[in-house]
């Protein structure tokens, strides 16, 4: 470490490298819990999660710590009485004379099966102390950087270094789910739990490539749809029936092949138009990035890149809306060869949304023409598309107080200038933290893009969960001393 490093931050950071099998073993123990908040039947994992988190918030002097009720899921939802998880809220420090941070994450997950292809259990984190990884569901996305935040408290109790702001806690357990609930609950606490709230820094999202820290300044929006397909009363033989019924999944396949194309191009009309035109002065941003097909291919682990030049990759990644077909709930989808005719088969879909789409009126074009395409089928089968979440896009000013504060901070941990970049993936909450708290929002990814998030074996490494607790450390020291808000 060079000499002009502040002593506060050797200290800090002597402290970080100490307790890294301590800030582990938190991480092996919160990933142990499989908090899948899609599955409904593992509902009380999420809470249990929860749980653990205020155990360890508690231990590490947090207060006012409160788990706060969403609800009923509303529907679609299997069970009508499923509660929605908690959303912990809690506060480090209360200074009237310090600045207020407050930390989003997520402790819900995407689920994970090891007859996926993983290599190890997905909810047993797995240290590869040679290879240098945490692997695991949740290890990047969002465990591993939200128990960060309450690694950074930890390092400063122990290396006995004064906190720099009140921090502020909002961990919820339905990101991956659309967020359910949580808009209503940042509305009711804006003059109340968040008053005082003057910044909100989340850690959900990845650097664009394996070596250059980024900080991040829009995400797009995501509306995920399904189509249900209903025709016969139960699964049926197809050597009974085949041919002699119209069979849901026949249509289905029809009524989702109208969507998008092989190229990707979205095939709802009026859907293009909404999208804000490009200017030179967005062209020039793309310039300066540092990305190329070669990355994206290795992330992917695969050629199957539709566009080959740089620019082209990152606009259809951030400024261009998307349109992926995720599933078929009720499909036979087992190994081998079943001869049934699915009675009830469910289309899932999702549209990633980007400025300026109004959300509501592709909502409007996305169902009628879903509803079209099925009518043009003749079929005697009923068919209804509907929402099932809408998240919002954001995109803010990436030049205020604190993306300098995190610029400064990035270089002091890793050398460099950070990218500014956006992201093509979704926070659905970030929005509404801008809007109704009145503050910006910087988003601090601790991770990769190759971390294989929501996919197989699933990693972060250890040099960015280590690095990136000293990044969030050194971030809320630097926007702490900075003179504007
Ligand atoms: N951490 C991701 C958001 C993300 C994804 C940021 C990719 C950057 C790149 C988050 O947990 C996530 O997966 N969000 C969902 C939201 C959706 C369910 C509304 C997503 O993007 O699919
Ligand atoms: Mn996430
Ligand atoms: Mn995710």
């Amino acid at each position: 470490m060079s000499a002009q490093i502040p002593t506060k931050f050797e200290q800090l950071f002597k402290k970080v490298d100490e307790l890294k099998p301590q800030f582990i073993d938190v991480v092996a123990q919160a990933v142990a819990i499989p908090a899948v908040s899609s599955d409904e039947t593992l509902r009380p994992q999420v809470v249990k999660k929860a749980h653990f988190l205020v155990q360890q918030l508690e231990s590490l002097g947090f207060t006012d710590i409160q788990l706060k009720p969403l609800g009923l899921q509303p529907p679609p939802v299997s069970n009508p009485n499923l509660e929605l998880p908690p959303v912990i809220l809690s506060r480090y420090g209360n200074d009237p004379q310090k600045k207020t941070v407050l930390v989003y994450g997520h402790y819900d997950v995407q689920p994970a099966f090891k007859e996926d292809g993983w290599d190890s259990e997905p909810f047993e984190l797995v240290v590869d102390e040679e290879k240098g990884l945490l692997k695991g569901r949740g290890a990047t996305d969002d465990t591993g950087p939200l128990t960060g935040w309450l690694h950074v408290v930890r390092a400063h109790k122990e290396a006995g270094v004064e906190f720099p702001v009140n921090l502020i806690t909002c961990f919820e357990g339905m990101e991956e789910s659309g967020s359910l609930g949580l808009e209503e609950l940042i509305a009711k606490e804006a003059n109340g739990y968040f008053k005082d709230v003057d910044a909100v820094c989340i850690s959900d999202n990845y650097w664009l490539g394996t070596k250059k820290p980024v900080l991040t300044y829009g995400l797009r929006g995501c509306n995920y749809y399904q189509v249900t397909i209903e025709g016969p009363q139960a699964d049926l033989h197809s050597g009974v029936f085949g041919g002699i019924i119209a069979e849901p999944m026949i249509d289905l396949v029809k009524v989702m092949s109208t969507l998008v194309d092989s190229d990707g191009k979205i095939l709802i009309k009026g859907v293009d138009e909404m999208v804000a035109p490009m200017t030179e002065k967005e062209r020039k941003l793309y310039d300066n990035i540092d990305f190329s097909l070669d990355e994206l291919n290795k992330a992917s682990g695969s050629n199957t890149a539709l566009y080959t030049k740089k620019e082209d990759i990152l606009m259809h990644r951030w400024r261009y809306p998307s349109l992926s077909l995720h599933g078929v709930e009720g499909a036979f989808s087992g190994q081998g060869a079943k001869t049934v005719i699915p009675a009830k088969v469910i289309g899932k879909f999702s549209i990633r949304t980007v400025p300026d789409m109004d959300s509501a009126k592709l909502d409007e074009l996305v169902i009628e023409h879903c509803e079209k395409a099925f009518a043009k089928l003749n079929s005697p089968n009923k068919c209804k598309a509907e929402l099932i979440h809408d998240g919002a896009y954001w995109i803010s000013d990436p030049h205020n107080a604190q993306f300098t504060a995190a610029s400064k901070a990035t270089r002091l941990v890793y050398g460099v200038e950070p990218d500014l970049t956006r992201e093509g993936g979704s926070i659905p909450i970030t929005v509404t933290f801008q809007d109704q708290l009145k503050t910006s929002v910087l988003l601090l990814p601790m991770g990769r893009g190759d971390d294989g998030a929501h996919s197989i074996n699933e990693k972060l490494d250890i040099s960015n969960f280590i690095n990136g607790i000293k990044l969030m450390a050194a971030y809320l020291h630097y926007y702490a001393e900075s003179k504007e808000i």
